[in-house]
């Protein structure tokens, strides 16, 4: 079996074939990377997979049974094509099974709705597509926090707009292990599944960070619209609203929903307290 991973430059893709390669039914794994230079030393072939050229997927998917398929990071709209020219590369070369990481959110009334549609409407192609799938939608990635914990120290406190509201996180390894299975068994197939931790509140996202980096963090709570203009300012005005709206979809809920992680693995999935205290030097 052949399994070819996208955006295997990225972090969660890199992670998903360092999973697969550890795996012994792994079977032969090659990553497709929009820019191959950036792809870490992975011990495996890569090759040409920008999503805006048809022409180049056809031809680097040559070959594979299974597709995993790591949605990209422009524009909802163009993201649609993007996403639809890689299923529509892997109908026409044969490959046999598609796994798509989506994303879990709110899909309308927040300033990351769009995406989250926009992710929607990819599964609704890779359900369409006639290929075996899986979906997974991940929960929301914790090592963003870990990086911001200096932008945390400067201001003294955690503030956003996601008040009392429980987010489901995950880590990319994690998820990576959750693909890796999902591309070598079929049990999944046909199934879409959320893929995510026990959620946890911003004040105890506070908590793990003063007890493993020795801050003194506290917690409040920000309207929607304040937040927004807020991460604009530091972030722009197309990554700002989307950061905006996945805190709004943790107030509203959205991130607190049963998990089928411990399913898929048979495993629960790595605690909060594990994680941060790998993290504790
Ligand atoms: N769950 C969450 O909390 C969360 C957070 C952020 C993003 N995401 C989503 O999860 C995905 C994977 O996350 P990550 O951590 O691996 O992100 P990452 O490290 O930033 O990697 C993004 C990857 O997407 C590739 N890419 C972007 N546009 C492409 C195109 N037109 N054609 C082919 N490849 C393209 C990039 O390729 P280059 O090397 O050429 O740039 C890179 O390999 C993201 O793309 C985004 O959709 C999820």
């Amino acid at each position: 079996m052949t399994i070819a991973v996208t955006a295997a430059s990225g972090q969660l893709g890199a992670e998903i074939v360092r999973k697969l390669t550890a795996m012994p039914n792994g079977g032969t794994v090659i990553g497709l990377a929009r820019t191959p230079q950036n792809a870490p030393e992975l011990g495996i072939e890569i090759r040409g997979g920008d999503y805006n050229q048809p022409q180049q997927l056809r031809a680097s998917l040559a070959g594979t049974d299974t597709v995993l398929l790591v949605s990209g990071m422009d524009t909802p709209d163009a993201r649609i094509q993007q996403h639809r020219n890689v299923i529509d590369a892997a109908k026409s070369v044969g490959v046999r099974k598609i796994v798509y990481t989506s994303i879990h959110g709110v899909e309308k009334g927040t300033a990351f709705s769009a995406v989250v549609q926009s992710n929607r409407q990819t599964e609704q192609d890779v359900r369409d597509s006639g290929l075996d799938y899986v979906i997974g939608r991940n929960g929301i990635y914790i090592e963003p926090d870990i990086e911001y914990l200096e932008g945390y120290k400067a201001r003294g406190e955690i503030a956003n707009s996601a008040g009392s509201g429980k987010c489901g996180y995950t880590t990319r390894s994690e998820l990576a292990e959750a693909y890796a299975r999902l591309l070598t068994t079929d049990q999944y197939d046909g199934r879409t599944v959320n893929l995510y931790g026990t959620p946890i509140t911003q004040a105890q996202l506070a908590q793990y960070l003063n007890a493993t980096f020795g801050t003194s963090l506290t917690y409040r709570e920000m309207t929607s619209d304040a937040f927004i203009a807020d991460r604009s300012a530091d972030l722009g005005d197309f990554i700002g609203p989307i950061i905006g709206g996945i805190y709004e979809g943790i107030r509203l809920g959205i991130y607190e929903k049963e998990s089928d992680f411990e399913a898929v693995m048979g495993r629960p999935h790595q605690s909060w307290d594990a994680y941060f205290s790998t993290l504790k030097n």
